[in-house]
């Protein structure tokens, strides 16, 4: 299973990037303005400034899928957004809401050989819709979904269901990850991609038991010198 972070703070991504095992990065205009930048210009248009740089900034970390997101209600706007960040590097998928003219600017966006994000998924339905668009990347919000009462990994089984039974070649992205073990549920389901926030990532790396074993070896191996 791919990783990717869930982020647009350039040290979290720098420090994910030197581990080795990053292989995307995810933003949405809350991560941007966590991030502390202005999120757009006033018009989609006039994107650029410090969002176009954060964006290059990141394509130079990381070698892999950058997810850039739309803002604009209509296809048309989406479209026109999607084809300037596009332009800015080949590694940008273009990230649009799952509504009727998301998927509709996502039929553009294949045409045209530009790479997509279909975001704020919360149902199957949803994620077969998506598909059939030829979506790049789905990403489904667990987190939000397990913090609305519901299964939402129930959701990532079904969907994946689908992207198998009917050979879809878009990739699964299981987003809103809060914890580790969603990324075990997530990989156990099969999905292609979990976006992780970084604590969750750093997070995976840790367990009481590498850390008491380490303390052991080291206090062994000074009695074993002396
Ligand atoms: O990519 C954004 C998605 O992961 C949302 O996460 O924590 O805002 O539900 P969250």
């Amino acid at each position: 299973m791919k990783l990717f972070i869930d982020s647009a703070k350039l040290d979290e991504i720098k420090t994910a990037a030197s581990w080795g095992i990053l292989d995307g990065v995810t933003t949405n205009p809350t991560l941007i303005m966590q991030a502390g930048m202005p999120a757009r210009n006033a018009s989609p248009s006039d994107a650029g400034g410090d969002f176009k740089k954060t964006i290059l900034a990141i394509t130079k970390m990381v070698n892999g899928p950058i997810s850039a997101e739309t803002v604009s209600p209509d296809a048309a706007g989406m479209i026109k957004e999607g084809k300037e960040f596009a332009a800015w590097h080949k590694n940008i998928h273009v990230k649009v809401p799952c509504t009727s003219e998301g998927i509709k600017a996502v039929k553009e966006f294949r045409k045209l050989g530009i790479k997509t994000n279909v975001t704020l998924v919360f149902s199957a339905n949803q994620v077969l819709l998506a598909a059939k668009s030829g979506a790049t990347l789905i990403s489904p919000f667990v987190g939000r979904l397990v913090d609305a009462g519901e299964d939402g990994m129930a959701m990532i089984a079904e969907a994946m269901h689908i992207i198998k039974n009917y050979n879809f070649t878009s990739q699964l992205l299981v987003a809103s990850v809060r914890d580790t073990r969603m990324v075990t549920d997530a990989a156990v389901l099969g999905a292609h991609i979990a976006t992780c926030p970084f604590k969750v990532l750093e997070a995976m790396f840790k367990h009481p038991l590498t850390d008491k074993g380490i303390e052991k070896f080291l206090a062994d191996w000074a009695k074993a010198k002396k």
